[in-house]
């Protein structure tokens, strides 16, 4: 399949190209660049040993991404481009509705119009809001705790609406927490600005490009007082990203919904402990009040996921921290600024 990879310079989907390559698949890469450097796209004509098709280009805008569209005949789409921080999300309300919500209607004007018919979307945990555990896909009650999250549930609910209409095959994928790195250590997360996830904090405290970790809360009812969260390694999600579009089509339903993760809870003193472990030394760090917004505790229920996808994850958290540590070790300030050595295709949007 030809692939267009919405988004696919980012953390998510730049692993997801890797594995799509793996896979056989064609991806088209279309990223604005305004969380990732262009630098990513060498790193992955490396690891693929392929010549990568990629368009510098708003996803936004409607006629450029129509005369993407038009150009390539995408036969699928992934769907990841937005905003991602749940704080920034709060002081920048306008910003996170307009860019997430304005990429979703291009994207799906561009499909309508140039007879693709299948579309993954890059969702979330967070839609389930305060809903009472476990958390499955049939859960009636999606709601968020912030202008990201309502992203999430409203690009949710937007699809699913045009995909009926208008009978495409989608795919809600819904992440719980995905960390880690290719085991290339060539890409990973590379946050711009200070982290605002655990394992990004944790591995620039261990690069030493942040002074300590702050551990938000240690008084939750939980094992050992701190917060719980589902960790999975982010190679097992990209491959779930390539499942779900091999199988989509085999549906009757035009519009499924998996859960994304393990089943099991860790701890941020587990995950800590974990990466101490890979690492080699103690990390500096406190315990600071609790995160306003934050849950005790999150875990997937992803045996839908097992059943109608045959997906399960395979990495561990001692996988998931090694990882991450090559990968931030060798890129201690992540990708290096400057433009791609390989040139970018472009298009004439009228
Ligand atoms: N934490 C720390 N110190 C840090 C950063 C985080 O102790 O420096 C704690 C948090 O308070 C939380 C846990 O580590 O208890 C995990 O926090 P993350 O920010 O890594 O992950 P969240 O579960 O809060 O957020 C994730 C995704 C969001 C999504 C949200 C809800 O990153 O995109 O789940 O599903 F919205």
């Amino acid at each position: 399949m030809k692939v267009l990879v919405a988004g696919g310079a980012g953390y998510i989907g730049s692993h997801t190209v890797v594995e799509l390559v793996k896979a056989g698949h064609e991806p088209v890469i279309v990223d604005n660049f305004s969380n990732s450097k262009e630098t990513v796209i060498d790193r992955l004509e490396e690891i693929t040993g392929t010549h990568l098709t990629w368009y510098r280009a708003d996803l936004a805008d409607q006629s450029l991404t129509r005369a993407i569209f038009e150009k390539e005949t995408p036969d699928a789409v992934i769907h990841f481009a937005g905003y991602k921080a749940v704080g920034e999300s709060v002081e920048q309300p306008l910003d996170y509705y307009e860019n997430n919500l304005n990429t979703t209607f291009s994207i799906a004007r561009a499909m309508i119009a140039s007879g693709c018919d299948t579309i993954v979307f890059s969702s979330s945990a967070t839609v389930y809001g305060d809903a009472e555990l476990p958390l499955t896909e049939s859960e009636p009650h999606l709601d968020s705790l912030s202008p990201y999250g309502y992203t999430k549930v409203a690009g949710e609910r937007i699809l699913t609406d045009i995909a009926q209409a208008h009978d495409l095959k989608l795919g809600l994928l819904r992440y719980f927490n995905p960390v880690g790195a290719d085991a290339s250590g060539r890409i990973g997360e590379n946050p711009l600005g200070r982290p605002n996830n655990l394992m990004p904090a944790v591995a620039k405290v261990a690069a030493g490009r942040q002074d300590k970790l702050l551990i938000f809360g240690d008084d939750y009812p939980t094992r050992d007082g701190s917060a719980i969260r589902d960790y999975l390694h982010v190679t097992d999600l990209a491959k779930a990203h390539v499942v779900a579009l091999e199988k989509l089509g085999g549906f009757d339903s035009s519009v499924k919904i998996w859960n994304l993760g393990t089943g099991k809870g860790t701890s941020v003193f587990e995950l800590v402990a974990a990466f101490e472990q890979a690492c080699g030394f103690e990390l500096a760090k406190e315990v600071a009040p609790r995160r306003a917004g934050d849950r005790a505790e999150i875990y997937a229920t992803p045996t839908l996921a097992l059943e109608e996808l045959g997906w399960q994850t395979e990495l561990t958290i001692e996988d998931m921290c090694t990882d991450t540590w090559r990968w931030q070790s060798n890129n201690p300030d992540g990708y290096p600024d400057g433009e791609a050595q390989s040139t970018p295709s472009s298009v004439n949007a009228s």
